[in-house]
């Protein structure tokens, strides 16, 4: 049985924050990027943009909302532009360190990274791709009133065998933790958010490296159990989506643009429409085009006889001529002209153009990155 968190009243959840043990955060926003190709070849995947902000800013708002404010941020390849889009973290209300990681090399090799950083002081560990529609509030306060050595936050997932899972006892303590189970011993998967004593730190020299060639966090977990340390857990009902994949940012923009409230602040001429919540960025200019929300247009952006459909986020910067556009994320500087058929459930990297062309022979021509996907009709 797992305990089901009341959401406290404000001035409580202060007064409790005032008298529990401190956090830091410990964000990871490393790795290898590979289920993203080819936006990854070229820029962080945590910098992918969610209703046109980076998916890591909403871990880093989650943690500051939830009084945590000294903040760990492991890098990887990608470093310099997650620390360029960062900064010192004062944007967010926190203060940021940034710990580079020498590999990928798991989970729990991150914690190893940040271990100074950390010192003895217990820490919520955010994965920088993950996101939760909620934040992170009511679990960082109960783990701060309490004297476990971890709590781990659980989903119930109908495909547990896609999922690290959790196997719970009467008191809900987490007794199991099973790996992409083959059979169905429970429907609880282990999301992105961790919350962690110093007790990790002993048990992470004694972890040997996984088939994938990682410091697994679940090992790392399932060590602090045997060591017979308290792991509990919350099951949460919010919405939750590792962005790892495609689709699965689409889903978390989607979710995102459904709380819009539409705000115009570019230029909308007497011969375009808007419809349902569109947000109009500063410097963007709509002409004769039609916006049905929720949808964000990006500072600076064009539209000229195009439509863009529902749950969809323009970045800045883009120019959209005579096309028509759904359901889809498109980054900063992109060109779309001229395409006739609609372009749905697409995700669009940075300075990308997509135009009908008037060489001969009639033909589709491509440049794509490596691991580029393309659907023709
Ligand atoms: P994952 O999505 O599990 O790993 P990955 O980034 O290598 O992705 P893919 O499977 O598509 O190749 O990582 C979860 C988060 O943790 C993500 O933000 C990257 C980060 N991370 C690190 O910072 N260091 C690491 O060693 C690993 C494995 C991940």
């Amino acid at each position: 049985m797992t305990e089901t968190v009341v959401d406290p009243p404000c001035a409580a959840a202060t007064a409790r924050r005032a008298r529990g043990r401190p956090l830091k955060g410990l964000v990871l926003a490393g790795g290898k990027g590979s289920r993203l190709r080819p936006l990854t070849a070229t820029g962080a995947k945590q910098l992918v943009p969610v209703a046109n902000k980076p998916v890591l800013f909403y871990a880093l708002d989650q943690l500051v909302d939830a009084g945590i404010t000294e903040i760990g941020i492991v890098t990887g390849d990608t470093g310099a532009q997650v620390r360029a889009a960062v900064g010192d973290g004062s944007a967010f209300g926190a203060r940021v360190t940034f710990l580079p990681q020498e590999a990928p090399l798991g989970l729990a090799h991150a914690i190893v990274t940040a271990e100074e950083f950390l010192g003895d002081v217990p820490f919520c560990m955010y994965l920088g791709d993950n996101f939760l529609k909620e934040g992170i509030e009511r679990h960082a306060d109960r783990f701060r009133a309490d004297d476990c050595a971890a709590q781990i936050l659980l989903k119930r997932v109908p495909n547990p065998a896609a999922f690290g899972v959790a196997v719970l006892d009467d008191e809900g303590q987490v007794r199991r933790l099973v790996e992409k189970p083959n059979e169905p011993i429970s429907h609880l998967a282990v999301i992105g958010v961790y919350f962690f004593g110093p007790e990790i730190h002993a048990v992470t020299p004694l972890l040997v490296p996984s088939a994938r060639g990682e410091l697994e966090i679940t090992d790392a977990i399932q060590g602090l159990i045997d060591a017979g340390k308290a792991v509990r857990s919350s099951t949460i009902e919010d919405d939750w989506i590792d962005t790892g994949k495609k689709d699965d940012m689409l889903e978390a923009n989607r979710l995102v643009l459904a709380t819009l409230a539409g705000r115009v602040e570019g230029t909308v001429d007497a011969e375009s429409t808007l419809v349902g919540p569109v947000v109009v960025e500063a410097g963007a200019d709509v002409r004769g085009s039609t916006v049905r929300g929720p949808a964000i247009i990006g500072a600076g952006t064009r539209l000229e006889d195009a439509y863009v459909g529902p749950f969809t986020a323009i970045g800045p910067g883009c120019d959209l001529v005579r096309c028509e556009i759904e359901h889809s994320i498109v980054l900063e500087g992109s060109t779309i002209r001229n395409v006739e058929r609609r372009i749905a459930d697409s995700l669009i990297g940075r300075e990308v153009v997509v135009g009908r062309s008037p060489l001969k022979p009639q033909a589709i021509r491509l440049m794509l990155g490596d691991h580029s996907q393309v659907d023709v009709v």
